[in-house]
C-alpha cells in the first residue's frame, strides 16, 4: 500500500537534527513557553513577510483567537466558504457571532469574491445582523483571491481572516496571505504541508495591539502591557479578559524550527510532484486542479474530480493506491516519480 501521507521520507532526512532539538528541549526542560517557541514564532513571522507570530494550540484556536480578540460576537456576521473543513465555521457560533456561507469558485474551490460580495448585501438588506468580518480558506493548498476578496472587505468595513491551515506557504504574485489580511492562521497537524508531531497552530499579523490581546487570550485573558499597571502582581494571576489555554508546547515548536527549514525545499518539490500528475491524469479526470492566476500552491491535497469517483477509488484501493473523498490521491513532497507513475498508470487503465 502507498502511504496516503509519507512522513517517514521527511523524517529519515532530516531524523538527526530532529534528535538534537529534542534532547535540547529534555535538557533546559521548559516544556511550556520555551526558548523555542519564541525561535520560532520569529522564524514563521519572517517566512511569510508578517510583523508578528503567535502560536497556539491548533489551527481551530488560531482562528477563534483574533475573532475573541476583536470581540466578534452575537450579532455579528461572519462570511466562510461553503466548501471547507469544519473548523472553519465552527469558531463562529464559538464566539455568539452567526457563520454566513458563501459560494465558491467552480474552479479553484475557493471562496467568490461576486458570491461574497452579494452575501454582504444580503445581510445588510435584511437588517438582523452586522457583517463584521470573513474567513477566507486556502483549500488543498492554494491561495485564495485575496486582492479581489480584501477590496471586498476594504469597501464593506470587514476584517479578513486567511485561513491557511492547508496552505501555508503558498503565495499570490510572489505574497503571502497575510499581505491582503488581517491575520493569516495555519495549522500544524501533522499532515499539513508545515506539519509538527502533534498538535499545533499559529496566527500571523503585522498588529501589535492584536497580537498582544491573543497573547492574552491564549494564557487564560492574563494581563498584558495595554492592560494597564499590574500594582505588583504577576501578569499571570491578574486575568483581564475570559481567555483558553492555547499554547504551542516547547517540543512541537523544536520540531517546527527543523521542518520550517527545509519547507522552501518541500514546497518547490510538491511543485513538481503536482505538474506531474497535471501531465498524466489532465486527459482522463473530469478536471485535475486549477491554480489562480499568479498563484503559487502547496499542494496539501492533489483533488480530481472523475465522473465515475467511487468505481475509481475502489479500482485504486484494490492496487494498494489509498484515496479520500475530498483528498482522493496521494499527495506528499516526498512521492517518487516511480510510485507516482504506478498511480497515474491505475488511474488511465480505470475504464468505469
Ligand atoms: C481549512 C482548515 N481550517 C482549520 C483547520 C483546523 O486545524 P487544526 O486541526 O489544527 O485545529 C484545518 C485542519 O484540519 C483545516 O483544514
Amino acid at each position: 500500500m502507498i502511504p496516503f501521507i509519507d512522513l517517514t521520507a521527511q523524517q529519515a532526512r532530516i531524523r538527526p537534527a530532529l534528535d538534537a532539538a529534542i534532547a535540547r528541549v529534555l535538557a533546559h526542560g521548559a516544556y511550556v513557553m520555551g526558548p523555542e517557541v519564541r525561535t520560532f514564532e520569529a522564524q514563521l513571522a519572517a517566512f511569510c513577510g508578517a510583523g508578528r507570530a503567535l502560536s497556539c494550540a491548533n489551527g481551530t484556536d488560531a482562528l477563534a483567537l483574533p475573532l475573541m480578540a476583536w470581540e466578534t460576537g452575537p450579532g455579528d456576521a461572519v462570511f466562510c466558504p461553503s466548501f471547507t473543513f469544519a473548523a472553519t465555521p465552527e469558531v463562529i457560533p464559538w464566539t455568539g457571532a452567526t457563520p454566513v456561507f458563501v459560494d465558491i469558485r467552480p474552479d479553484t474551490f475557493n471562496l467568490d469574491p461576486d458570491h461574497l460580495e452579494a452575501a454582504i448585501l444580503a445581510v445588510q438588506a435584511e437588517g438582523r445582523l452586522a457583517p463584521a468580518a470573513v474567513i477566507a480558506v486556502d483549500l488543498f493548498g492554494q491561495p485564495a483571491d485575496y486582492p479581489r476578496i480584501a477590496e471586498v472587505c476594504r469597501r464593506h468595513g470587514l476584517r479578513l481572516i486567511a485561513d491557511s491551515a492547508q496552505g501555508f506557504g503558498g503565495t499570490l504574485s510572489g505574497e503571502h496571505p497575510i499581505a491582503w489580511a488581517d491575520v493569516a492562521t495555519t495549522s500544524f497537524f501533522p499532515a499539513k504541508p508545515l506539519g509538527g508531531y502533534g498538535d499545533g497552530g499559529a496566527v500571523l499579523t503585522r498588529d501589535d495591539s492584536l497580537w498582544e490581546r491573543m497573547d492574552s487570550l491564549r494564557v487564560h485573558g492574563k494581563a498584558v502591557a495595554g492592560d494597564g499597571a499590574l500594582n505588583g502582581h504577576d501578569p499571570k494571576y491578574l486575568n483581564a479578559r475570559i481567555g483558553m489555554n492555547s499554547r504551542l508546547d516547547t517540543l512541537q515548536a523544536a520540531i517546527l524550527i527543523e521542518k520550517l527549514a527545509i519547507f522552501e525545499d518541500e514546497i518547490a518539490a510538491r511543485q513538481s510532484v503536482a505538474a506531474r500528475y497535471a501531465e498524466g491524469l489532465a486527459d482522463v479526470c473530469l478536471s485535475v486542479p486549477v491554480v489562480i492566476d499568479g498563484g503559487v500552491s502547496t499542494w496539501a491535497q492533489y483533488v480530481v474530480e472523475h465522473r465515475n469517483r467511487d468505481g475509481l477509488a475502489d479500482h485504486l484501493k484494490a492496487q494498494g493506491i489509498p484515496t479520500a473523498v475530498y483528498y482522493p490521491v496521494p499527495m506528499h513532497p516526498y512521492l517518487t516519480p516511480e510510485t507516482q507513475d504506478r498511480i497515474i498508470a491505475a488511474v488511465r487503465a480505470f475504464n468505469g
